[in-house]
C-alpha cells in the first residue's frame, strides 16, 4: 500500500498475535511488524518482519520490486520481530549494503552470524536516494535497543521512527485518522508504559533533539501498527508527556489471595480510601486473574498503588512476586506506596512486598497492614481506617 508519494508499506499485519516477547507482552488486539519501500532513484528497504512470516513478506516484496533493484537495506533495530526477514533477504541480495548503527552490525551477527556488506552509520549520516531527497540517519540508543535508530526522509518529511511511537495494534486501515481512536490511544499508552518507561530520560532527550532539528513531520512512520499522517507530532505531545513523571489521580491495588481474607482486606482498604477522597480513582485488580501488562498500564497511570498478599510458605503468592518483578525492572519514578495482607501464624508477606517496592524505588508511605485469619467487623474497620489514613499521608507528602 502507498503511503506517500514512492514510499510504500511492506509489512505484515499480524492479526493473530498475542503474546510477545515470549511471554512479557499481552496483545490483545495483534500487532503488526512495518516495512518500507522507498523507490526513488535508489530503492532503499526499511526493515523486516519476524520470521514467522519471512517467506510470506518476501514472495510479497518481490511481487512489489525486483529484488535486484534494491540498492541499500535500512535495519534500524534488529530485534527478532524486525530482523527475522533478513537472513532470508540476504540469501537473493547478498552484497547489498545494509545501513545500521555499530550495535546494529554487533547484534545482526550475534542473532544471524551473517557476514554482510555492513554499512554503519551515525546521526546526521545519510543516503543521497536521488531526485532531490535525503534519508538521514538519527542514532536512538535505548529506544529500546542500544542499536536503535530512526531515519528522516527529506522531501516527504517522514519520520521512521522504529519502536519509538509504535503501538500493538493491528489494523488494515493503516492510518491513524482511520482507526478507532479509544483503542488507539490504549494501545499506544500500554506500549509506552510496558516497554519505555525505564528510558524516560532517553525519550526526553531524543524528543528534544528531533524537534531542535526544526524538521517537518508530515508523517511519522514506526515499525508497530499504525501510521501517523494525521496531527502526526500528537504522539509526539503525549510521549512528552509521559516521560514527564506522568500520574493521574489514580490509586491501584494489586493483590492475590487464597481464601478471600487478602480480597475483603483490599475491598475495605479501597472503601477507606474512597471515604477520605470521593474523587481519587480506585482501581482493584487480583492479581492471579489479571493481564500483568494491563495492570502494569494501570500502575502508569498511578500515583500510589498498595500491593497485598496473602502469607503462603513464608513468602507472598507468586503472581505477587510477578508483579513485583515487573515493576522493579521498569522503574517507575515519582511513586508512593503500601502494602498489606492477611495470615495465620507467621505473615511475612509484607514486610517482603515492602522490601520489594522499596527496591522499586517507590515511596513508601507506612509499613503496611497486616491481619490474622479472616477480618471480622473490627478489623475491616481496621482496614477501612488504613485506607483513609493512606489518603492523609500521600496528601501530607504532597504538601512536604
Ligand atoms: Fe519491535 Fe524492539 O522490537
Amino acid at each position: 500500500m502507498k503511503i506517500k508519494n514512492n514510499v510504500t508499506f511492506v509489512g505484515k499485519i499480524d492479526w493473530e498475535l498475542r503474546k510477545f516477547h515470549g511471554d512479557e507482552y499481552s496483545t490483545h488486539r495483534g500487532s503488526s511488524y512495518n516495512s518500507y519501500l522507498i523507490e526513488e532513484e535508489k530503492t532503499v528497504l526499511i526493515d523486516t518482519v519476524w520470521s514467522p512470516y519471512a517467506m510470506e513478506w518476501l514472495k510479497n516484496l518481490q511481487s512489489t520490486v525486483d529484488l535486484q533493484k534494491i540498492d541499500a537495506v535500512v535495519m534500524h533495530h534488529n530485534e527478532n520481530d524486525h530482523s527475522g526477514g533478513l537472513p532470508f533477504l540476504m540469501e537473493k541480495i547478498p552484497d547489498v549494503p545494509v545501513y545500521c548503527t555499530k550495535n546494529g552490525e554487533k547484534f545482526i551477527r550475534g542473532l544471524y552470524h551473517l557476514d554482510l556488506n555492513y554499512k554503519v552509520v551515525k546521526t546526521g549520516d545519510k543516503i543521497a536516494l536521488g531526485n532531490g531527497k535525503e534519508l538521514v540517519f538519527v542514532e536512538a540508543p535505548m529506544l529500546h535497543w542500544p542499536d536503535t535508530m530512526m531515519s528522516y526522509l527529506t522531501g516527504d518529511n517522514i519520520l521512521f521512527s522504529n519502536d519509538g511511537f509504535g503501538q500493538h495494534y493491528a489494523s488494515e486501515f493503516l492510518f491513524n485518522d482511520l482507526v478507532d481512536q479509544y483503542e488507539l490511544d490504549v494501545e499506544c499508552l500500554k506500549y509506552y508504559a510496558n516497554i519505555l518507561t525505564p528510558f524516560a530520560g532517553q525519550v526526553k532527550k531524543k524528543i528534544n533533539e528531533i524537534l531542535g532539528m526544526g524538521l517537518p513531520v508530515d508523517m511519522i512512520c514506526p515499525s508497530h501498527g499504525v501510521i501517523w499522517r494525521q496531527n502526526p507530532t500528537q504522539i509526539v505531545e503525549k510521549y512528552l508527556q509521559w516521560a514527564d513523571h506522568y500520574q493521574e489521580n489514580q490509586i491501584t491495588l494489586l493483590y492475590d489471595t487464597m481464601w478471600q481474607s487478602t480480597r475483603v482486606m483490599a475491598e475495605e482498604i479501597a472503601a477507606g480510601i474512597q471515604d477520605a477522597d470521593g474523587e481519587v480513582v480506585v482501581k482493584l485488580y487480583n492479581l492471579s486473574q489479571s493481564d500483568k501488562n494491563d495492570v502494569i498500564t494501570e500502575v502508569f497511570k498511578s500515583k500510589a498503588i498498595l500491593v497485598g498478599s496473602a502469607t503462603i510458605n513464608n513468602g507472598y503468592l507468586v503472581s505477587v512476586a510477578g508483579i513485583l518483578e515487573e515493576i522493579r525492572g521498569l522503574k517507575f519514578k515519582n511513586k508512593k506506596a503500601g502494602a498489606f495482607g492477611s495470615y495465620g501464624w507467621s505473615g511475612e508477606a509484607v514486610k517482603m512486598i515492602n522490601s520489594e517496592l522499596d527496591k522499586a524505588g517507590f515511596s513508601r508511605v507506612n509499613d503496611g497492614l497486616k491481619i490474622t485469619w479472616n477480618p471480622d467487623n473490627e478489623q475491616q474497620e481496621l482496614c477501612r481506617q488504613f485506607g483513609r489514613e493512606f489518603v492523609r499521608l500521600l496528601d501530607a507528602e504532597n504538601n512536604r
